[in-house]
């Protein structure tokens, strides 16, 4: 079995030959043992379901999924899960994919003797990253669940990153320690809180995952102007949870779909994957459409069904794809058309010329975000 130390050098070697590591972040990913800071027990998927694995019981598969080019599942819902096995859980902390963090860290381009502001400790590891670059002193991580918190600062103190580790709700920032030259949030936003803007210096940048109830999967970099304001730009594809107010609610077949019998009939010639495949659209249709959730199941005979649900108003809509056919049923119930709202996204995406992610941006000011498209001035309202 190899040891963690082959372990994080095959990690770090892949995650350069991907060109995922920055050269200048490479010595603290080589100097940062991963599983110091994973928990010993860690959430694993099983088929659909999620089950624990014991450090304990296999040290083996502990420390490979504690060095493995993935997200690593340390708690779930919210560290009270309902029983062995169970389907439906909630993952609620994670140490995120190591490229993901190398990504978004390089794209934090921070400089020596910045202070850096990240929301989300989760497990610390990210964290002693920032503080192996910045000095303990110039990192500050702020964690909503009190267990988490008092976790993360007991290891990162261990390991000998002693910095503040507050338990709280990151979207308040920290105002103690404002400013900050950079913000980090390691948990996704639909709306962006304005205290991240007000606490970080003109001039400084916030990093922030964005995410709408139909897609998650856009990281904002934010610059901090002098007016008070962010402005940001899409310049990754990130996944990430939500902030624990932002979570919403979860949409579930069981529980949001019912009276098929009396759903309303029509039929589509728009391809599913058209749609729901391609990145740009599916952010784009995100953008417009709210409070839409998306589900594909999938049967045996590479047919599938992609649902749309809102689960507030309890509206949902089921397409039916075939493999080879060129019209797909649909039915749809509820107050909302949701199939024909997600279509008339699709064609206004269409309309504007198909614009690519990076072409969206999205300004925070105390009153409140907007998205706009290349410029300011072209706001785009849902
Ligand atoms: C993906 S994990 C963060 C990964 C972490 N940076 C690491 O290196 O392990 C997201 C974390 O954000 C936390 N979180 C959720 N809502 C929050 C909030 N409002 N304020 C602060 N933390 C929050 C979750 O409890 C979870 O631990």
């Amino acid at each position: 079995m190899a040891d963690h130390a082959e372990l994080s050098a095959r990690l770090v070697t892949e995650l350069v030959e991907a060109g995922d590591l920055a050269p200048d972040w490479r010595t603290a990913f080589e100097a940062v043992p991963r599983h110091r800071f994973v928990p010993d027990t860690v959430w694993v998927e099983d088929g659909d379901r999620l089950v624990p694995v014991d450090r304990a019981d296999d040290k083996t598969a502990w420390l490979e999924r504690c060095y493995a080019n993935d997200f690593v599942i340390t708690q779930v819902d919210d560290g009270v899960p309902a029983g062995p096995g169970r389907t439906g859980r909630e993952i609620t902390s994670s140490a995120s994919r190591p490229d993901v963090v190398a990504l978004m860290l390089a794209a934090l381009e921070i400089e020596p003797g910045m202070s850096v502001l990240e929301i989300g400790t989760g497990t610390g590891w990210n964290a002693a990253l920032l503080a192996e670059r910045l000095g303990s002193d110039n990192v500050t991580s702020v964690e909503v669940d009190l267990g988490v918190a008092d976790r993360a600062r007991a290891v990162l103190w261990d390991a000998g990153y002693k910095l503040t580790v507050a338990a709280g709700d990151g979207a308040l920032g920290y105002p103690s320690s404002a400013p900050f030259d950079r913000v980090i949030a390691t948990v996704a936003a639909d709306r962006v809180p304005y205290a991240w803007a007000s606490q970080t210096r003109p001039g400084g940048r916030v990093l922030v995952p964005w995410t709408t109830d139909f897609h998650n999967g856009a990281l904002l970099s934010f610059e901090v102007s002098r007016d008070g304001a962010m402005r940001g730009r899409i310049v990754g594809n990130v996944a990430f949870m939500r902030l624990r107010d932002q979570r919403g609610r979860r949409a579930s077949l069981d529980r949001d779909v019912h009276d098929e019998d009396r759903a309303r009939r029509s039929v589509t010639d728009l391809h599913p994957y058209d749609l729901l495949g391609e990145y740009d659209v599916s952010l784009a249709v995100g953008l417009r459409v709210p409070r839409c959730k998306l589900i594909v199941t999938h049967h045996d005979d590479g047919a599938y069904t992609v649902w749309l649900v809102d689960p507030w108003s309890g509206s949902w809509a089921g397409l039916e794809y075939e493999p080879g056919a060129d019209r797909f049923p649909v039915r749809e119930s509820g107050e909302r058309d949701l199939w024909r709202e997600v279509e008339a996204a699709y064609r206004w995406w269409d309309g504007l010329g198909r614009p690519a992610a990076d072409r969206w941006g999205l300004t925070v000011m105390p009153e409140g975000q907007h998205v706009w498209l290349d410029t300011e001035e072209h706001r785009i309202g849902p």
